[in-house]
């Protein structure tokens, strides 16, 4: 049933799409044992590494969700998106990219080494440690509370409800995070960092600690793939611009070491976390009416066991075949 290619061509009802995806989530749960949970941020071991779910949210309205999809968890380095847009939405776009590059590492998410082998003008792009951490310090605001409550009123415009901390997430990291701090003294010794250092920590750590579903995902996710417009009521949360860079950086830099082949075998803008998150997307692709979610999706999944970049290992695979059996793919 999972091999092969389908015939999409009929009339495609949520119920109809419904049979698929729980088939290919109870196929792909298998690979969860491919991987393991996270344990550098203690409380994240504490994670179910069988549970896999997905959420997918069409602009025309049209849901579909599979497996465990209930199930809060911290968004951890999916936030690096949002604080990227914010830092833009105040500051301005040359402004944060004349201090953050948006050029791939090759390298793994808490990398230092690249940033002193290459003796870099700025941080390599935003969503890697090093960048998102040196965008963070941009954030207006003195205290951390400050500096997130534009990243909360942005997530409360497309969630229609606030996410709330999640404490024991935050203080594991704030604890545990040593490999962070080294960065943030890099950062501050090169001179790239914008706000005191702990401060600067203390919002990065806290913005990573915020408790989504993988149905906020796939919302978040559908606004950004319709160039930041809600669809229902055509308001513009994120500007266009930003919206579009957000989604070049995703294709480019969103899965760390692993965004060339996610961008050849999966083909859509997507960033994972380290709790087995991944937010993705497809734009409107007008090339096949008969394809499921033409207009347009937004992707929540949620898989906690992960492969050795980071990322999500069945929610990876999960992605692939529904990229590839719907056509999903921005080439
Ligand atoms: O900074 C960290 O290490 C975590 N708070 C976030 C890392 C992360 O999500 C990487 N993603 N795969």
């Amino acid at each position: 049933m999972v091999q092969g290619a389908t015939n999409w061509n009929t009339e495609l009802t949520q119920e109809w799409l419904q049979e698929y995806v729980d088939d290919w989530v109870s196929f792909y749960r298998k690979r969860t044992a491919d991987g393991e949970v996270a344990s550098y941020i203690p409380i994240l071991e504490e994670a179910n590494r069988d549970h896999l779910g997905i959420s997918i949210v069409g602009n025309n309205g049209m849901t579909v969700r599979s497996g465990d999809a209930d199930i809060p968890f911290t968004i951890q380095s999916i936030s690096k998106v949002l604080t990227f847009v914010v830092a833009c939405m105040e500051r301005g776009l040359s402004y944060i990219l004349d201090r953050v590059d948006v050029e791939p590492t090759g390298g793994s998410f808490n990398s230092i080494m690249h940033l002193e082998i290459s003796r870099v003008e700025k941080p390599f792009n935003p969503f890697v440690n090093a960048g998102a951490i040196t965008v963070t310090s941009m954030l207006e605001g003195k205290t951390s509370d400050q500096k997130l409550e534009p990243f909360y009123e942005l997530l409360e415009k497309m969630l229609d409800y606030r996410p709330a901390l999640n404490v024991d997430v935050y203080e594991s990291e704030r604890d545990s995070s040593m490999r962070n701090r080294a960065i943030g003294y890099y950062l501050l010794e090169t001179g790239f960092l914008e706000s005191d250092l702990n401060v600067t920590l203390e919002t990065y750590f806290k913005q990573c600690s915020v408790e989504i579903t993988i149905d906020d995902l796939a919302r978040i996710g559908m606004i950004i793939a319709n160039d930041g417009e809600n669809p229902a009521n055509q308001e513009e949360i994120i500007p266009r611009q930003v919206a579009r860079l957000a989604k070049a950086l995703m294709l480019t830099c969103g899965m760390y070491d692993a965004s060339g082949k996610f961008a050849a075998y999966v083909g859509v803008p997507a960033k994972s976390g380290v709790s087995g998150g991944i937010i993705a997307l497809s734009p409107s692709r007008a090339r096949d009416e008969t394809l499921p979610f033409m207009s347009g999706c937004g992707i929540g999944v949620y898989g906690p066991a992960l492969d050795d970049k980071g990322n999500s290992i069945a929610g990876i695979r999960l992605l692939r075949h529904i990229a590839n059996q719907w056509d999903l793919s921005v080439f």
